[in-house]
């Protein structure tokens, strides 16, 4: 385990807090893989004590195991794990925004190693940051650390990307910085580098020569939810894109690093990104859902849901097609789509290779022109599917197309995972590889920035429960594509 260290979250009663940070410190728990003298030390505006808090928790926790939609879902508690990290937290409530809070904190922790989280809203990042520079809680010694956990978004646009990272470091340095992106804390997502760059299998052909296109989804079926006071002013386009796909899309395509430093990968992530053809209105649409249907039940439509506008103009879908201007990938189109209420829950990465340069065999059977294709499913399912043509057997030379699979969960047995478990436990032992740099987050929104611009009128609609606007099937119909199915 990492050594000793306070987890000291601001934004206690938050919904990421009670979802995903604690679920995942269970969880390092359950797995022997805090220190002994890890300890939370929770603060938030809610009058409560560290008992009433961790009593609320366990309510909350517990009820998840009968919630389909919860990503942990551990039907009985184990107490031990439960007791050393939530039972025994510490409590403040106070205001983030006043320095009153933060002299207390410093007689607190004194000589600890700290973990500051920020799980609250972006419009307090800066502020908090400030008030634990001035409180002199930043200030490192040899003897111990002071991190800062930050949560995304990290800025809205370029600016203001740039304008966060200035306030931070005034406040601490480059490296006592973590800016999370859950999407590097899946598993399979971090496999894709070992099957990437430990494998002779693939690397040769991941490139231009032998990839036609590559899909990149994050499908949900999920709507807005209570969400509505973020989701307004943020969008589809901010909420998953240059974080969460771009994620996606440097693991699937960045260059080999030289070694596993966080300097290294990061470096990779960044020229990768860097290399991004800035994206036109031309190459994306955004939309938005109306009422429909998810496993038959009726839902509404994104204006009628709590705290949107009837009138409101933010997208819940966005789809785009770019170019990276690199070596490797010159030419090869990548499609990425993300949207609320669509069909069916699926995050995953379809690498489409080449056909064959022309066609021996008498016939194939599979009429979808789908062979060939390398799909990392991320979630829900855990897994690599590869399809190809094999002959049919009998008399004739017909093809027919066959997928093999390899599942992580049916291979390894399914661990709980919620997707923070490998980023607390890094941040503890002072990793950030899979973090990340402020310059990649910056060559994330430049990449985005034509396209990052208020609608100017109504969004197409598509129906809740779809596979997303026809628009976007037409992005990929130009090249002679077409998405896979989302199911
Ligand atoms: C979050 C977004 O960062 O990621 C949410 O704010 C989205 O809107 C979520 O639902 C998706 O993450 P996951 O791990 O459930 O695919």
């Amino acid at each position: 385990p990492p050594s000793a260290c306070t987890l000291v979250i601001f934004g206690a009663n938050g919904d990421l807090t009670k979802r995903l940070l604690i679920p995942s410190l269970y969880d390092l728990a359950a797995a022997d893989a805090l220190s002994n003298d890890f300890s939370i030390l929770a603060i938030d505006r809610v009058q409560a004590t560290g008992e009433s808090w961790a009593r609320g928790l366990r309510e909350t926790i517990e009820s998840f195991a009968k919630d389909p939609t919860a990503e942990f879902s551990a039907a009985e508690l184990n107490d031990t794990a439960w007791n050393s990290v939530v039972k025994t937290a510490d409590y403040i409530s106070g205001d983030f925004t006043q320095p009153e809070l933060f002299q207390n904190l410093h007689g607190r922790l004194g000589t600890k190693n700290v973990i500051f989280y920020f799980a609250v809203p972006a419009g307090l990042f800066a502020v908090i940051a400030k008030n634990l520079g001035d409180a002199g809680l930043l200030k490192e010694d040899e003897g111990f650390y002071r991190r800062l956990i930050v949560e995304k978004p990290f800025g809205h646009d370029l600016a203001t990307a740039r304008q966060l990272d200035v306030d931070l470091l005034k406040q601490a340095d480059e490296s006592q910085i973590y800016r999370i992106d859950h999407f590097l804390g899946k598993e399979v997502v971090q496999s894709i580098m070992a099957m990437r760059f430990a494998n002779s299998l693939f690397e040769p052909i991941w490139r231009r020569e032998y990839i036609d296109h590559i899909e990149i989804t994050a499908a949900e079926t999920i709507g807005v939810e209570k969400r509505g006071k973020f989701y307004e002013p943020t969008g589809a386009l901010r909420d998953m894109v240059p974080n969460h796909l771009f994620t996606l899309l440097c693991m699937v395509a960045m260059e080999p690093p030289i070694n596993l430093s966080a300097k290294a990968v990061r470096d990779e992530k960044t020229k990768l990104l860097q290399a991004i053809r800035p994206l036109k209105p031309a190459d994306y649409v955004r939309a938005q859902y109306g009422a429909g249907q998810i496993n038959g039940q009726d839902v509404p439509a994104y204006r009628n849901e709590p705290d949107v506008s009837p009138e409101s103009r933010t997208e819940t879908y966005s789809a785009m097609r770019l170019y990276i201007d690199n070596w490797r990938w010159g030419g090869v189109p990548f499609y990425l789509r993300t949207g609320k209420r669509m069909k069916g829950r699926s995050t995953e990465v379809a690498i489409f290779l080449k056909r064959a340069p022309y066609n021996l065999f008498d016939r194939s059977e599979d009429m979808s022109g789908l062979a060939n294709i390398i799909r990392l499913r991320l979630d829900p399912l855990h897994d690599i599917e590869m399809s190809f043509d094999v002959k049919k057997p009998g008399t004739g030379e017909i093809l027919t197309l066959v997928q093999s699979v390899f599942s992580y969960d049916e291979f390894f047995g399914k661990e709980t995972n919620v997707g923070y478990e490998a980023l607390l436990y890094d941040c503890m032992k002072g990793d950030q590889m899979l973090f990340q740099s402020a310059e990649a987050i910056e060559a994330a929104w430049a990449a985005v920035e034509a396209i990052n611009r208020p609608a100017e009128t109504d969004l197409p609609v598509y129906a809740a429960g779809s596979e997303g606007p026809k628009e976007a099937d037409a992005l990929l119909a130009e090249n002679g594509h077409k998405w896979l199915p989302v199911t």
